[in-house]
């Protein structure tokens, strides 16, 4: 039997399995999919076993989407750009990396009723998942990209990925159409010291969380007048993205797959 996982750490809050596991039932697939928490020595071991096909593939999450790449033999040209991965396949022979993300992410704004082309955008964060968030964007031709991140050098250091970002410093605001959280800040309910009220309203209120599905973000968003959104879309389309590389097929996505993940 075939087996994937997901590899993080922390991986307890992953609904990967939950979604992949109902995909695989769906198109009988005899094939499992867990979740494996990993340290950065034991990567290396893991990822051999998926050029020895004893694992089939995975996803990666925080924080090894950088770290798995010196172990691939090569990477999608969205991987290589955005120096991030979260898909890996086996692909003749070879260890290919892919980035999922971005269709994620693309088919969650795509879905909203937010036209986003000539919008001024502000992130919040720097983290693992950034690149992809700004290489969706660019394709969007969004007006501006604006990034604000505690650790202030990590948001000058996506200038070496990409072109036209402007960085604030953090606790510093300035005008937007849509603010996107790609901070950790929210999956335990952590609320993030910025003072949004004398911004307006009006404004879309994005949150790369999805588990809780309302953070204290969403909501102070919320009460303020805008309109929310939390990840639990973009999670959705990048785990499809990802099931169509392993298995070659479209999985369902309705009503249902979005109840399976709103047991938290
Ligand atoms: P990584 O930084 O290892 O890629 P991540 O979960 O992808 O991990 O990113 C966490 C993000 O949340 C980072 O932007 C981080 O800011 P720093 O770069 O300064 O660490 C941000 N973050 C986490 N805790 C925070 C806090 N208490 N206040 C502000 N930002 C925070």
């Amino acid at each position: 039997m075939k087996k994937y996982f997901v590899i993080g750490n922390p991986i307890n809050h992953s609904l990967s399995p939950k979604l992949q596991n109902r995909w695989l039932k769906e198109n009988n697939i005899d094939a499992t999919y867990d979740k494996i928490k990993l340290e950065d020595h034991e990567i290396n071991d893991f990822i051999k076993d998926i050029k020895k096909q004893k694992i089939a593939g995975c996803n990666v999450t925080v924080p090894f989407k950088k770290k798995v790449i010196p172990f691939l033999d090569k990477l999608s040209q969205e991987a290589e750009k955005t120096q991030s991965v979260n898909t890996i396949i086996f692909d003749k022979g070879d260890l290919v990396g892919h980035n999922t993300d971005i269709s994620g992410f693309n088919a969650a704004i795509k879905k909203l009723n937010f036209k986003i082309k000539g919008k001024k955008i502000l992130i919040l964060g720097a983290g693992g998942v950034v690149p992809s968030i700004i290489f969706a964007l660019k394709n969007m031709h969004v007006q501006e990209i604006i990034i604000t991140n505690r650790t202030r050098e990590k948001a000058e250091n996506l200038k070496f990925l990409f072109n036209n970002l402007k960085v604030l410093e953090w606790g510093d605001l300035t005008d937007f159409h849509m603010v996107i959280n790609a901070t950790s800040l929210g999956l335990n309910n952590e609320t993030i010291n910025l003072d949004f009220s004398s911004l307006g309203h009006d404004k879309l209120f994005y949150d790369i969380i999805y588990n809780p599905q309302e953070t204290p973000f969403l909501k102070m968003g919320k009460q303020l007048g805008n309109t929310t959104e939390n990840g639990k879309t973009m999670f959705v389309y990048q785990a499809l993205e990802a099931f169509k590389l392993w298995h070659n097929m479209v999985p369902k996505v309705n009503t249902d797959t979005f109840k399976l993940l709103d047991n938290d």
